[in-house]
């Protein structure tokens, strides 16, 4: 997926994740675990092979309109489901019904600040640490009526209804509150990821003419160096934050009117107004995510998306109910976290507020000793995207191998055992074997997460098989895989629960019919044999409006079918297994066609050849008028370097050491080597490599807050460097 979809991690959060291996020591596993467990394996082999691999039908092709392809639907609905349940056809209607429902039911909670210290390490940094408290709860009705004066307040503070409101914060209980009081006014909520910078502020609160902006505190303060250039804003409502005094007097902010978020609901609570509820077609959010070039573009996101993908995935997730807690602290900016947030809400669960720096006990920001956040919410389904995912699986693998010994082995042995019962059998996958292999090596591993995790929701980018498995078996809760776009509001394809195959995206949710349109210079053709293939294309209730003033960019990839259903064009090349569900396989902008007709898939390469230890970034690029590629190489320090001194080069810069004939040849030596390993074509063997000593960073704009490369970006401002490669 393209880096307008993948989901924007501050760097802060990867680096706090990495905290999650250090789980509790509690000591060696049991002995006495290890000897029971291994008297019984010869009893449960023989279980193991008893069950037969049966294969489910989870998606059948479907008839649908629109261009010729290869079209399926999810297997359980007949037709596509449009709303959650009857008369909850948009955002507002469902909250408001869901409050009723569940109004006695715990709903946000967040934690006090109970104490902050400022700690000096050892080579003279400060740290700040948090104690915070237990989670303290608002149930469904109370939220209720701080959304309506909320939503009161916010017309009674001078907001023209008419007019547009954004959110700029972090994830926080208000967040969700102020975009629900927003949508009882029928008012359209503009967001923008933090991590877009602010030029791509400025662009989006002018594009949509943003009348009152709503932030935390920490956005309010950086608002001042923009301020000129805010045009359209005229009021301000800020988040206050637990211990920390306002400061609005000062600088530009007197231009505006500003108010705290409580004196907003004050306001609202002593003159209430009615209602304007929205309807299903109007615009409920204006997303706005990264373009591959340039300025990021808004995608017009209707109440009738919301609720379709909202009632599609609460199929998807088994017995979701008020009993399920759930962990909210990705960016609610992004598609992703914001589908999650309606499904749960819709569903009863409750909802505990959380951060990346405060996740669990041993992150950065947790003062010793005290609880991080999944410690004290002990959630029982966690949203998360690839990169933390692989994080906790190195971190765990970290933490074993640092163990040793006999734990080692035991996990090890406990690791494969699962592994094969996974992928063999039904019996050997639910049995007393699992039972004792998760009491005695799992369980500890568990109580990184709470220890109660029951299911986890993945999405934002494609997730490695391994991680997959890995995640699957240590946390011993299955994983729900999502292919979705911000074009499609998350809705489009899921894995389901029972499903225990890798690196697949699921059947398409029952809102949508995902379709696969051959791309014949692509070489995908819906008649390859043995599976079809070809661009992804998503159609039904979840397909969004388009982009904001940009009908160009909109008619290049929505299509309406002569039956009236919206068609996205994902750009993305999949492929359907038999039994209905989808693989993500390329993408069709990484693929050049090189001057003698064979197509070189760029991200194909680039995977393949970052298995050379040189390599710490790369980015592969081919020229459509020459039959070779090239490739830019940012190389490991510490690998180039460890060379450089065997090889007697010695103490030179980096700088130099990259320019350095020799070194260039030598990392182009490894690539070959790898290149070969993984039965690369000549033509996808960079001819010529460029070695860059400075790493892409995000705060760059060379790669995502994931560490995904923007290519248009990396092809831009290393044009010469390229240039010089074919010269
Ligand atoms: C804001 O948008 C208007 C058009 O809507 C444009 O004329 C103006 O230059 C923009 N201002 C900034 C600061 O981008
Ligand atoms: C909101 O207003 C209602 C009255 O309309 C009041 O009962 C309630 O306590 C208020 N809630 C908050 C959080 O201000
Ligand atoms: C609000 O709605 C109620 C009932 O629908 C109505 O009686 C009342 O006049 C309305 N108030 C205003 C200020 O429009
Ligand atoms: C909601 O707002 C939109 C645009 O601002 C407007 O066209 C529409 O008529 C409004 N809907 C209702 C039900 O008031």
């Amino acid at each position: 997926m393209g880096d307008s979809k993948g989901i924007f991690l501050n760097s802060p959060l990867l680096k706090s994740i990495g905290d999650l291996s250090a789980f509790k020591d509690k000591g060696e596993y049991g002995i006495l675990g290890a000897v029971v467990v291994g008297m019984l394996i010869p009893v449960l082999l023989s279980a193991l092979f008893m069950g037969k691999k049966r294969i489910k039908v989870r998606g059948v092709q479907a008839e649908v309109g629109g261009e010729a392809g290869y079209t399926v639907r999810n297997a359980r609905k007949n037709e596509l489901v449009e709303v959650p349940w009857k008369g909850a056809t948009t955002v507002a209607a469902l909250f408001e019904q869901s409050c009723k429902k569940y109004s006695q039911n715990q709903f946000l909670g967040t934690r006090k600040l109970i104490g902050k210290e400022v700690v000096t390490s050892k080579d003279g940094r400060q740290f700040e640490k948090l104690h915070l408290g237990e989670y303290e709860w608002q149930t469904y009705g109370e939220v209720f009526h701080c959304v309506c004066n909320f939503s009161s307040g916010l017309v009674k503070f001078g907001h023209d209804v008419d007019s547009r409101a954004a959110i700029f914060s972090d994830t926080r209980p208000e967040w969700l509150i102020a975009l629900q009081g927003c949508f009882r006014q029928n008012i359209t909520v503009v967001t923008i990821y933090a991590s877009l910078g602010e030029d791509a502020l400025v662009h989006s609160l002018n594009e949509t003419q943003v009348s009152t902006l709503i932030c935390d505190s920490k956005q309010l303060r950086k608002l001042d160096s923009i301020s000129s250039r805010l045009t359209s804003v005229q009021n301000i409502i800020y988040f206050e934050d637990d211990g920390e005094t306002k400061d609005t007097a000062s600088g530009s902010l007197s231009k505006w009117a500003v108010a705290s978020f409580s004196e907003v609901e004050k306001l609202g609570k002593e003159s209430p107004i009615n209602a304007s509820l929205p309807s299903k077609g109007e615009i409920a959010v204006i997303m706005y995510t990264s373009g591959s070039t340039g300025l990021p573009k808004g995608v017009m996101i209707t109440h009738g998306n919301i609720v379709a993908t909202t009632a599609a995935v609460m199929t998807v997730i088994p017995k979701l109910g008020s009993k399920d807690v759930y962990l909210a602290y990705l960016p609610l900016a992004h598609v992703f976290e914001m589908a999650a947030e309606s499904v749960v809400s819709a569903a009863g669960c409750a909802i505990g507020y959380g951060s990346a720096p405060t996740l669990t006990d041993t992150s950065n920001k947790i003062k010793k000793g005290t609880k991080g956040d999944v410690s004290a919410l002990k959630p029982t389904i966690l949203t998360a995207v690839p990169a933390i995912l692989d994080r906790v699986r190195d971190g765990v693998l970290k933490k074993v191998e640092e163990k040793g010994g006999l734990a080692k082995n035991l996990f090890e042995t406990a690791y494969k055992r699962r592994l094969a019962a996974v992928r063999g059998s039904w019996f050997g996958a639910w049995g007393l074997e699992k039972i004792l292999w998760d009491a005695f090596v799992f369980k500890r591993i568990r109580s990184v997460l709470g220890g109660k995790i029951r299911f986890m929701l993945c999405g934002g980018a494609p997730l490695s098989g391994e991680s997959q498995q890995f995640i699957k078996i240590c946390m011993g809760a299955p994983i729900g895989q999502g292919y979705g776009l911000t074009e499609t509001f998350a809705g489009a394809a899921f894995s389901e629960w029972d499903d225990n195959t890798v690196g697949r995206v699921g059947p398409p949710l029952p809102c949508c019919y995902i379709k696969l349109v051959s791309w014949e210079q692509g070489g995908y053709m819906t008649s390859d044999k043995p599976m079809p293939r070809g661009e992804i294309v998503v159609g039904g209730f979840s397909v969004t409006s388009g982009y904001f003033k940009n009908q160009e960019k909109t008619d290049e990839v929505y299509k309406v079918d002569e039956k009236g259903m919206r068609w996205f064009y994902s750009g993305d090349i999949g492929l359907f297994h038999q039994d209905g569900c989808l693989e993500i396989i390329d993408r069709k902008k990484d693929i050049v066609k090189l001057q003698h007709g064979e197509y070189i898939s760029l991200g194909k390469v680039e995977a393949a050849l970052s298995s050379s230890s040189y390599v710490g970034n790369i980015m592969v690029y081919a020229d459509p008028l020459h039959n070779y590629c090239v490739a830019l190489i940012v190389p490991s320090r510490q690998a180039l370097e460890g060379w450089a001194q065997k090889a007697g080069i010695g103490d030179k810069d980096f700088r130099e050491l990259c320019g350095k004939s020799e070194t260039v040849s030598e990392v182009q030596q490894s690539l070959s080597k790898v290149a070969k390993a993984a039965k690369l074509d000549k033509f996808e063997t960079p001819a010529k490599i460029k070695l860059l000593p400075d790493p892409w960073t995000p705060e760059s704009g060379l790669v995502t807050a994931a560490f995904k490369i923007k290519r248009e970006q990396l092809k831009a401002k290393f044009k010469d460097e390229l240039h010089k490669l074919y010269g």
